[in-house]
């Protein structure tokens, strides 16, 4: 689990536990281990796209579990974040058919463009760069996740095009 000394205000909203609530009702009674993925995903979408060490262990409250049971979880999946992040996270696909397509030479460019290495954030907090296991997209690579949404194909060109969208919010962020 990785240490931060960052912290992170936590806030389960009304909304947010009748959320948490209703998922847990889609599993068995006593089975509400089973929600974690789908609860992560909603707490953390509520709390700045990360999950500090006090969130997660407010997860495994809300969810009668034992904090070890969640960090597994987190710790497993790069789609889960332990330290604050940009507000727009460029995931790299830096596997196989995007490898041999240039990814690295577009995460490059990218932290080139922004002034980041991998894993940080700028300094006006909007974007964060990091490399990722296969997304699914092979055929169209190489691509990246930003939020909900894949860009494909991408070139120099169109990463320049994604950043300077991002910076005059025109990106959207979820589909929900
Ligand atoms: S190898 Fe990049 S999406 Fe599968």
């Amino acid at each position: 689990m990785e240490k931060t000394n960052h912290k992170q205000e936590i806030n389960i909203t009304p909304q947010l536990m009748e959320r948490i609530n209703e998922l847990i009702s889609h599993y068995p009674e006593g089975k509400q281990k089973s929600a974690l993925l789908p609860v992560l995903h909603e707490v953390q979408d509520a709390h700045d796209n990360w999950l500090s060490v006090e969130l997660q262990n407010k997860v495994a409250e809300l969810l009668q579990i034992q904090p070890i049971e969640v960090y597994e979880v987190v710790t497993f999946y790069t789609m889960f974040n332990q330290k604050p992040i940009g507000k727009y996270m460029f995931e790299f696909c830096t596997t196989s058919c995007c490898a041999i397509n240039k990814a690295e030479d577009m995460m490059e460019y990218t932290c080139n463009k922004l002034g980041v290495q991998p894993g940080q954030v700028t300094e006006d907090g909007m974007f964060s760069v990091v490399g990722v296991q296969c997304l699914g997209a092979c055929g169209y690579a190489p691509m990246m996740q930003v939020g909900d949404f894949y860009h494909e194909h991408l070139t120099k060109e169109k990463i320049d095009a994604i950043i300077e969208d991002c910076r005059v919010g025109k990106v959207v962020l979820h589909d929900k």
